[in-house]
């Protein structure tokens, strides 16, 4: 009896889900643009990295390229240029932990939020488990998963900086310059790393307390 319930609702569900393809395609859904937005991609120098770049590329993103290899990430790089896009190349070994983080940070510094990531880079080491190396296997973690935490993490940890600082100012009233040291102090200990907003971003806040205080920016 079980069986032929679970037959049944297997067979609303298939129902259901052609239906919903068949209005879809007819009536698509209005898809999220990404022009203009800062798409960072790492293993940006090679395979579905390299091809990601072109699509993001194709639609006007800002892009940040990230690979441990510098000739394939500018190859990349030079091909996005070619349709149009603007493009920053980092070279990154996304193993190393405080490489990623260093390059986040000077990713902000010099070109802006990001605000997509494609965590693409990986470590392939195609062999059966008893032929793969020791270190290949590590390394293969270190890439594959842990890189994309560190990268991640970083990300999201300087958007939260800024989120924080916004909200500071936006709620200090005319005591947003006590509010600005506040926030530069704070900065030193989010999440017991060292992160700090820079020069732009802080002119940036600063325009936003202006406002906030009906204040004329300059
Ligand atoms: N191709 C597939 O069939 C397939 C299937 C499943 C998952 N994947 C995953 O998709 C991703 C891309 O695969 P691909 O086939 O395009 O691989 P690929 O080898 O063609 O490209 C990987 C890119 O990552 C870069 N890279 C490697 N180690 C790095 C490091 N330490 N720091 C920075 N960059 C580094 C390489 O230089 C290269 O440009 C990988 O994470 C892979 O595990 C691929």
């Amino acid at each position: 009896m079980h069986i032929i319930l679970e037959l049944l609702l297997l067979v609303g569900i298939i129902i259901y889900s052609y239906l919903e393809s068949l209005v879809k395609f007819f009536i698509p859904r209005r898809r999220k643009s990404v022009a203009g937005q800062t798409v960072l991609i790492t293993g940006a120098g090679h395979g579905i990295g390299r091809l990601t770049a072109y699509e993001f590329a194709k639609r006007k993103s800002r892009l940040v390229l990230w690979d441990i290899n510098k000739r394939g990430v500018e190859e990349t790089a030079a091909e996005c240029r070619k349709l149009g896009a603007i493009v920053h190349v980092f070279v990154v070994d996304c193993s190393n932990r405080m490489e990623i983080y260093n390059s986040v940070d000077q990713v902000k510094k010099e070109v802006g939020d990001i605000e997509i990531v494609v965590n693409n880079a990986g470590a392939i080491y195609p062999a059966d488990l008893l032929s793969t190396k020791d270190e290949e296997i590590t390394k293969t973690f270190e890439v594959n998963i842990l890189g994309h935490f560190w990268c991640n993490i970083r990300v999201v940890l300087n958007l939260r900086v800024e989120l924080n600082c916004r909200s500071k100012l936006e709620n200090s009233g005319d005591r947003r310059g006590e509010a600005l040291n506040q926030v530069q102090l704070d900065n030193e200990q989010v999440n017991g790393q060292q992160v700090q907003i820079n020069k732009r971003q802080m002119d940036k806040l600063m325009a936003i307390g202006q406002i906030y205080n009906g204040d004329k920016l300059s």
